[in-house]
């Protein structure tokens, strides 16, 4: 969390973020520039301007640390603080848990702006603390190898492409394209342990959204990203791939009734152009969401034949769980998913491949199959908001059962 505003410099870093059900905790340092001690943080859900309830706020904890890198910051050896805040109920946003605008007030005056804060969870060990960013900016995620994006903002923005040739990935408006791909990195590392040198795969990568900022993670590692929807695979390769060419995208020419209904061979068919065991990372978000059954028990096996023995999946599902049968069938769900014959649940019977839910168990099973135990299943709780998908991380077993 950085920010530099016309009035009050300051300088802060997000250690970690917490996200536990309801409640966010944030551990990190803020520091004025000649404006005194903070002293006070408080924090609005971004979208919605909703108010977070505080329930602790420890500041000005001891920090020789920030000293030693900053002595010119007023009262850096006593500028770390922890936060603790309920998040409240029922935001628009898909990020309802993640987004939220910080106001910090210090001895000497108030910071009117709102730098607005991604929040997932960060890294244990933080880089080197990064730099001002503009008061518009979104404050970066920020972690090993990403710095570059926090000093030069810019490297990002000349890739991201206008939100009107954009919003097929993702009807959540242009400011969540680039926070959703920052949000995905972070949950990568956090869950699935990504490492900058690691070879990944990402199945229908769309425009870029979440390759992007992973090119500022990704520095020594590989990247192969394909989709079936041709100008967004012609937008990564003109924007992506000349300035980061270890980041490569290529079409499927595969079919789907919503995306691709011109498209050639069925998903099902489909066998993707690697040798076995070549990634050490695959990632889906948002793309069982919009698969048919056949297709998605292909696509799963092509996963585990790519992966390499001990290599994770990162996989967004909407998954039908015991609450989530419990919402659909109390009728509070936003989604109103209904079960099919094949097994499927849609809340779209004339265009499945709109939005499609699966049984958490055929998932877990099917994967299983394949070759890939499951080792987390995240609830993203899209019976209150239909953009926060469930997360299913799994690993390759080193050998067969
Ligand atoms: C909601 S978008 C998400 C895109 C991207 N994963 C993201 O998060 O920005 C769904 C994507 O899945 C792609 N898709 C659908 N069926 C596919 C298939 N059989 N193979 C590869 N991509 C597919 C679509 O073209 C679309 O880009």
């Amino acid at each position: 969390m950085t920010k530099q505003d016309s009035s009050i410099k300051y300088m802060g870093y997000l250690d970690r973020v917490r996200v536990d059900d309801e409640t966010l905790t944030i551990e990190g340092w803020v520091a004025s520039q000649g404006a005194g001690r903070a002293t006070g943080l408080h924090l609005d859900a971004a979208v919605s301007g909703k108010t977070c309830r505080l329930i602790e706020q420890v500041l000005h904890l001891p920090s020789p640390d920030v000293r030693a890198a900053y002595p010119a910051l007023d009262d850096s050896d006593r500028c770390r603080f922890l936060l603790r805040v309920t998040l409240p109920e029922g935001l628009p946003s898909p990020m309802r848990d993640l987004l939220l605008s910080v106001e910090l007030s210090f001895a000497q005056g108030r910071e009117e702006g709102s730098a607005v804060m991604v929040a997932p969870s960060l890294p244990d060990t933080p880089p080197a603390p990064i730099t001002f960013i503009s008061s518009t900016s979104t404050a970066s995620v920020t972690g090993p190898g990403n710095e570059l994006a926090a000093q030069n903002p810019d490297v990002i923005d000349d890739m991201i492409p206008d939100y009107s040739v954009a919003s097929y990935v993702g009807d959540t408006g242009a400011e969540l394209f680039k926070v959703v791909g920052r949000l995905m990195l972070d949950w990568f590392k956090t869950y699935c342990d990504l490492k900058p040198e690691e070879s990944v795969l990402e199945v229908g990568c769309g425009i870029g959204r979440i390759a992007i900022p992973l090119t500022q993670y990704l520095t020594t590692g590989r990247y192969e990203g394909f989709d079936i929807v041709r100008h967004g695979i012609e937008w990564c390769q003109q924007k992506v791939t000349p300035r980061y060419p270890n980041f490569n995208f290529f079409l499927a020419d595969v079919y789907n009734k919503h995306y691709q209904p011109d498209g050639k061979q069925a998903a099902a068919d489909y066998t993707f152009p690697f040798e076995d065991g070549t990634f050490d990372f695959v990632f889906l978000t948002s793309v069982f969401t919009h698969m048919m059954p056949k297709d998605v028990e292909h696509y799963t096996a092509e996963i585990g034949r790519v992966l390499k023995p001990g290599g994770r999946c990162f996989c967004t599902i909407y998954s039908i769980s015991e609450e989530a049968r419990r919402q659909l069938t109390s009728g509070s769900s936003r989604m109103a998913f209904k079960v099919f014959p094949e097994g499927y649940w849609s809340d779209t019977p004339n265009n499945p491949e709109a939005a499609i839910a699966y049984p958490e168990e055929y998932l877990t099973d099917l994967f299983m199959q394949c070759g890939l135990e499951t080792t987390q299943v995240i609830p993203g709780k899209w019976w209150k908001n239909e953009f926060a998908q469930d997360i299913l991380i799994s690993r390759k077993f080193q050998r067969m059962p």
